[in-house]
């Protein structure tokens, strides 16, 4: 007897890919047969007022090749969620808990599932490290890279 087989789909900026965003398609393969992300668009980030460090060409390359990933598709708009679900006969929405009870209008459609995010990372935080950088005083940095020619002149 064939089993029914369950498609999955969920939304995303996948911004500086890292294990929180590997952790939750891992999940999401584990709960249905077809993942299919929809990575969200350069022009859809601005809406958003998110800024992104990898231009979407780049970013949905890298979900593409996640071997939990079936298929993905370019996040537009807010109202695309409706017809995706019906286009591509979708059993379940699935997205992390910081988005949790924003789409629960979707249940009239399918399931929807908000997922356990992976704890002490995310792109905001990455993006945020990165600009701490930024205050270090010219000098500081001038020595730490002095230190680190010594290291890589010890290593050859
Ligand atoms: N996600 C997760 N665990 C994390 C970070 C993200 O499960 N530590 C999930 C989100 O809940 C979402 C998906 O990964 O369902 C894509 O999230 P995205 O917003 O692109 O990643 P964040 O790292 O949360 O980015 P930002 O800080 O810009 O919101």
């Amino acid at each position: 007897m064939k089993t029914e087989q369950k498609r999955i789909i969920t939304y995303g900026t996948f911004d500086m890919f890292h294990i929180g965003h590997l952790n939750l398609l891992k999940r999401l393969k584990s709960m249905a047969d077809t993942v299919i992300v929809a990575v969200s668009t350069d022009a859809f980030n601005l809406e958003k007022n998110k800024k992104t460090i990898i231009p979407f060409e780049q970013r949905i390359k890298i979900v593409k090749s996640v071997k939990y990933v079936d298929m993905v598709i370019p996040e537009e708009s807010w109202e695309q969620k409706t017809s995706d679900i019906k286009e591509y006969d979708i059993d379940i929405f699935a997205i992390g808990r910081d988005w949790e009870g924003k789409f629960d209008f979707l249940k009239d459609y399918c399931r929807v599932v908000y997922l356990e995010r992976t704890k002490g990372i995310s792109s905001t935080e990455i993006k945020k490290s990165l600009k701490s950088l930024l205050s270090i005083p010219q000098e500081d940095l001038r020595k730490a890279f002095d230190i680190l020619e010594i290291l890589r002149k010890d290593l050859q």
